[in-house]
């Protein structure tokens, strides 16, 4: 039987396709800088018809794809360019199988929209605290997988933090059930955290359970204008010693990202009159804490810290500042290609990074734009260059941006992963033992390199 028969059998009729304009979507990346091509792609509705598909795959040798909602930064999703991959699409296991508020955990399956995750934890007046551009569309199983971080990270952790057990199939198609909801389990590895961050490349996860938090409340969200972004790491000392962990985001934007969105998002409005070249926008948890944050603001202001800022005064205007930050990627899009950095120093070194990265970018590509933005209270900033990729020029500026930010001691990946895009930068600032220990696991766990296979190692 071919293997298109096969795999009918096991998800049915309609839980596959190899319709070209189907397929279209699923064959190039969020940021259309990748395309492949594919044998099928399939819809299985458990977890038993994804381990039954990955058997079948396996059986005959043809390797697969696991795509969520295919807005990873890194080509991850994306197969490669010989038409016989399969893409398994987690899109049909969409369920929140249980809330348990009293334990304040949610099991779902990997296909369920982190919209809804986040929409379904509020209506037990709980909070899943992952929040990222991409939320309409992305995927809890592509979160894990890429170990998304997004503008929570600073009180709340990575995706890795928000999980409490895990289900996976193995390329030999053996269901692992880890669904655990225990706050704490020190019986023997915790396996789960291999897949996480994995991208797809050691197991296909099928369902989490997820951690939950109490409400944070009502939010005061405030943005800061400022001359310098190294002010911002400051700024975010100085908050801190005030607020403690009660800041919940606090993300750099340049000036001309928000040109960018003036000119591509509609109802986009910096709300000064004066145009500064940074801006932080900052979330602090509880009301009452306004005062405080106010204060603390005034304080910036009268030692030139800050120039100027803006106290939400309504959610409405709230909504409407974090709906400009959260569209930057698409404003980025929307302006043309351009070079992808995301990259973590320590916070110490940030200023140091900042002004020598501004040196290596006018010395390589002097008409080059920087377009900074991202999660500084996390010491990760997109430090995107307006240089076509795959240009000679585009290999210079970014071999320079990540030899300097390993020498500051910091990754070239903090938060997107590492997918088809960065492969080769993965082999050259981890040290042998690391890769080799990462190709011992990939070789133990998918001997037959059937789960997705060029991409991460
Ligand atoms: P996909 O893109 O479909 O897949 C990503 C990787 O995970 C691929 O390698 C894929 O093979 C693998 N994968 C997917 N599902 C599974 C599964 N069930 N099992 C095993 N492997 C799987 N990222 C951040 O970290 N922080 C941000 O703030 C952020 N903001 C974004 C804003 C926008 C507008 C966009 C478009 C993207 C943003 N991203 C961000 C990037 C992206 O990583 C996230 O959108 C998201 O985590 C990817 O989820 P997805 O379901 O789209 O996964
Ligand atoms: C963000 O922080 O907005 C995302 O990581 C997306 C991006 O880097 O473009
Ligand atoms: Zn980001």
């Amino acid at each position: 039987m071919m293997l298109i028969d096969k795999l009918k059998k096991i998800v049915g009729q309609d839980g596959l396709t190899q319709d070209k304009s189907e397929l279209e979507p699923r064959l190039t990346d969020w940021r259309g800088v990748v395309r492949g091509e594919a044998y099928a792609v399939v819809f299985p509705a458990c977890s038993k018809e994804v381990s039954l598909v990955v058997q079948a795959c396996a059986e005959v040798g043809v390797s697969i794809v696991p795509q969520g909602g295919n807005t990873g930064m890194c080509a991850g999703s994306v197969p490669d360019n010989s038409g016989e991959q399969v893409i398994i699409s987690l899109a049909r296991m969409s369920a929140i199988r249980a809330v348990d508020a009293a334990n304040f955990s949610m099991e779902v399956e990997a296909g369920c929209i982190l919209e809804n995750i986040q929409n379904e934890a509020s209506a037990v007046n709980l909070h899943f605290p992952l929040s990222l551009g991409a939320e309409g569309s992305c995927q809890i199983g592509g979160n894990l997988s890429t170990n998304a971080g997004g503008i929570n990270v600073l009180r709340y952790g990575t995706a890795r933090a928000q999980v409490l057990g895990l289900e996976v199939v193995l390329a030999d198609g053996t269901i692992v059930n880890s669904l655990r909801s225990l706050q704490k389990d020190t019986a023997g590895y915790d396996l789960k955290q291999l897949f996480i961050g994995s991208e797809g490349t050691l197991g296909i996860i099928t369902a989490a359970t997820l951690r939950l938090y109490p409400q944070p409340g009502e939010k005061t969200t405030a943005l800061v204008a400022l001359k310098e972004a190294g002010d911002a790491v400051n700024l975010l000392g100085q908050l801190r010693t005030v607020l403690a962990d009660k800041i919940e985001a606090f993300e750099l934007v340049s000036g001309y990202a928000f040109e960018l969105l003036e000119k591509h998002i509609p109802d986009s409005r910096l709300p000064f009159t004066e145009k500064e070249s940074w801006y932080v926008l900052i979330d602090v948890a509880i009301e009452d804490d306004k005062v405080r944050l106010e204060r603390a603001l005034m304080d910036a202001l009268e030692i030139g810290l800050i120039c100027n800022a803006v106290v939400a005064k309504n959610s409405t205007e709230a909504e409407k500042l974090w709906r400009m930050r959260h569209s930057i990627a698409e404003a980025e899009r929307a302006e043309g290609k351009s070079l992808k950095h995301d990259i973590s120093v320590p916070g110490s070194r940030m200023q140091e990074f900042l002004q020598r990265g501004d040196q290596l970018l006018s010395s390589i590509s002097p008409d080059a734009r920087l377009i900074v933005f991202g999660h500084v209270g996390d010491d990760n900033l997109h430090y995107n260059v307006t240089v076509p990729n795959e240009s000679k020029e585009g290999e210079l500026v970014t071999g320079a941006i990540y030899d300097l930010v390993d020498e500051l001691g910091g990754s070239f990946s903090a938060e997107h992963g590492v997918g088809q895009l960065k492969r080769h930068y993965l082999l050259k600032y981890r040290s042998t033992a690391e890769i080799s220990l990462m190709r011992t696991l990939k070789a133990a766990l998918d001997p037959e390199n059937i789960l997705n296979p060029g991409k991460v190692i």
